[in-house]
């Protein structure tokens, strides 16, 4: 089957590691990995919702190398993590064992949620759908996720979104564009990938989908979730992120 452009994060991790980082960001060490303000938004959200989250099930969607999958394992939870990125849940499974924790990382697609053919009591995807450009994309793991909850679970979303429609984050590079369907491109080699394109003899590849905050309250609506809460952590000049949780 024909690659899709998401499988061009395998390339991005092979590069970290033999960079000898620990994961996203340039995390040169176990420390380095995630932000405070997470960890604390983690936190509460997850006191909030489940008092006694020993033993409660959990899948990081995008986890890449284990960031917020460590978090919620440190909490007592039964974590599951998945990414696409095979080097990703190889450095994963590397750092999990070093500290001790029991986490099981899936190679696999989350547009395929699925075939993982197990309920959750929380799923949490930090910083993966704006990864998804495509609608249909999209769709798949938003209507995955909701299928995958168990009763009374909870989707905690934090995604890359663009408040002001006129910010162009592109503007300072030739290798990137940012185009008025909210699609960040890269530039790239010609491929039959999927999400590969061609314009004016050059060849671009979907990176990014950094919609306004509104489109993405729509999209979760229409796969069926409804919004226990959201929030817009502003940050001028560049995207904003939008932590939505869904029920
Ligand atoms: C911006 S990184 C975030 C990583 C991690 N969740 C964090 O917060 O540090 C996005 C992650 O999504 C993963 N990803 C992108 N598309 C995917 C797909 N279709 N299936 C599984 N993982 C995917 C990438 O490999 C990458 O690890």
């Amino acid at each position: 089957m024909e690659k899709s452009y998401y499988h061009a994060h395998e390339s991005a991790y092979r590069e970290i590691k033999t960079k000898g980082f620990v994961g996203w960001g340039n995390a040169k060490t176990l420390e380095d990995l995630g932000d405070a303000a997470t960890k604390q938004y983690l936190q509460e959200t997850v006191a909030k919702h489940f008092p006694n989250p020993k033993g409660m099930k959990a899948l990081d969607v995008g986890c890449g190398t284990g960031t917020t999958a460590f978090m919620l394992a440190q909490m007592g939870m039964d974590v599951t993590g998945i990414d696409i990125s095979e080097t990703a849940i190889g450095m994963g499974e590397e750092l999990a064992r070093t500290q001790g924790l029991n986490i099981n990382f899936v190679k696999g697609d989350v547009l395929e949620l699925e075939k993982l053919n197990q309920k959750f009591d929380l799923i949490y995807d930090s910083h993966c759908l704006h990864c998804i450009v495509f609608d249909e994309d999209r769709m798949k793991v938003l209507t995955g996720a909701k299928k995958s909850l168990n009763p009374g679970g909870i989707f905690i979303l934090d995604t890359m979104v663009m408040p002001n429609e006129a910010h162009d984050p592109t503007a300072m590079f030739d290798t990137l564009r940012f185009d008025n369907d909210h699609i960040l491109w890269h530039k790239t080699k010609p491929s039959h990938m999927k999400g590969v394109i061609e314009i004016d003899g050059q060849h671009w590849c979907a990176q990014r989908r950094i919609y306004p905050p509104h489109t993405v309250i729509a999209e979760v609506a229409k796969a069926g979730f409804v919004t226990l809460s959201h929030r817009l952590d502003v940050q001028p000049g560049n995207p904003s992120m939008l932590r939505l949780i869904l029920r």
